[in-house]
């Protein structure tokens, strides 16, 4: 019997699960429902090794996860049966070695439109995120996110 190992590769000794997806709230988020999914996240993530941000803007939300494959799976599966939001659709899922989010056990950010600018050419990564496009778009985009955030973080007086 002939094995693929392509297909069904065992994972190699720290590997990591990447993942984002986006998801539509099924009621307006006050501050206090945003907190409490936070703290959440929080406790439950630093237990499981994930880490990650949790965007919200409109009634969308994104997140990024990263953490062990089976930890990322189990949260997904609950994320998913949460019936504060509808709609899940993992945009991007990969294997990485490294993490983009190490220092945030779940980041948060409510990212302004960027879109009324009116300059022509300017992405807004948010809607590209949320909107569906091609898989390098959204993987792009979700890049140009990581980024943004992080010198945000950087930018805030300690
Ligand atoms: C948009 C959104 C993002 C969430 N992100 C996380 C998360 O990163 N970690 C987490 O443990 N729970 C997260 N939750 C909450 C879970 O869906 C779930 O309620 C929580 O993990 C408690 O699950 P349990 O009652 O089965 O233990 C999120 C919920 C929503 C609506």
């Amino acid at each position: 019997m002939t094995v693929d190992h392509a297909a069904v590769r065992a994972p190699e000794a720290g590997e990591l699960k990447y993942l984002v997806y986006t998801s539509v709230a099924t009621r307006t988020m006050l501050p206090e429902d945003l907190e409490s999914i936070l703290f959440t996240s929080r406790r439950k993530n630093l237990d499981a090794e994930i880490t990650g941000i949790l965007l919200y803007r409109g009634s969308s939300f994104v997140q990024f996860l990263e953490g062990p494959l089976c930890e990322v799976d189990s949260l997904m599966d609950r994320i998913a049966r949460d019936d504060r939001h509808t709609g899940v659709r993992v945009l991007v899922v990969e294997r990485v070695t490294e993490r983009s989010f190490g220092d945030w056990k779940m980041g948060f950010a409510l990212p302004k439109n960027t879109r009324p600018t009116g300059v022509d050419g300017l992405r807004d990564s948010f809607t590209d995120l949320t909107s569906g496009g091609d898989y390098d778009m959204v993987r792009q985009a979700a890049e140009d996110f990581s980024i943004w955030f992080k010198a945000g973080q950087r930018a805030r007086p300690s």
